[in-house]
């Protein structure tokens, strides 16, 4: 008999899928040291939310405030999300929240190659087990990672693409938004397009973007 744990390498199509398989791909990951951001992190940051959400928010990578809590998007970027999802009517326990990185790269420097090719497959797993109606990437680095494209975001933003047969929609990065503010109200459109399109509950009411 297989001396491997039940949970190792797991395959996105064989996953279980909710709270069950985030639980397996939480636990595959351990406490992982497949590449050298290990050895700077306080905590990992695996993902929060609703392990059976529609909606999934995908950022880059943990920053400071999420490494010393081991939660995605609770800084400042993270405030100003939680804001947008609940402008449109959202708790952040009903949504998803994750990132293609899960540990901090040191002076939150971009993530390099080989973190990328450790990272990226327990995204897509976590993906997998949750598969939401609507994924919503938020920067560059997780539209241009799930999407396998060098498209820059201001192209890529404001229209559906297709993830696995999700549709994917592009926008801007919170922390990007906190530097340039006029650009909220793109944000607030390609929001507006999702809730549009999945009938989510709609705006508390007509109350514009932040
Ligand atoms: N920025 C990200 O991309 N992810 C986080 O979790 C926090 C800030």
């Amino acid at each position: 008999p297989s001396l491997q744990p039940p949970t190792a390498n797991l395959h996105p199509g064989s996953l279980p899928s909710g709270s069950a398989g985030l639980a397996a791909i939480r636990e595959e990951l351990g406490d992982c040291r497949r590449c050298k951001l290990h050895a700077s992190r306080s905590h990992l940051v695996f993902g929060s939310g609703n392990p059976d959400a529609g909606l999934v928010f995908v950022g880059e990578a943990p920053g400071s405030e999420e490494d010393r809590q081991g939660l995605p998007f609770v800084g400042k970027a993270g405030q100003l999300l939680t804001g947008i999802i609940e402008a449109v009517g959202f708790r952040r326990e009903e949504v998803y929240i994750c990132n293609v990185i899960k540990c901090r790269p040191p002076e939150n420097r971009n993530p390099e190659g080989e973190e990328i090719a450790s990272c990226e497959p327990f995204l897509r797993k976590q993906l997998a087990a949750i598969r939401p109606k609507v994924i919503c990437a938020l920067g560059a680095f997780p539209a241009q990672t799930l999407l396998q494209t060098r498209e820059k975001i201001s192209s890529l933003r404001g229209r559906f693409h297709l993830y696995q047969g999700i549709p994917l929609m592009p926008t801007y990065h919170p922390a990007y938004l906190l530097r340039n503010p006029q650009d909220k109200r793109l944000v607030w459109e390609d929001i507006q397009q999702i809730i549009q399109r999945f009938g989510f509950r709609g705006p508390k009411s007509a109350r514009r973007g932040r």
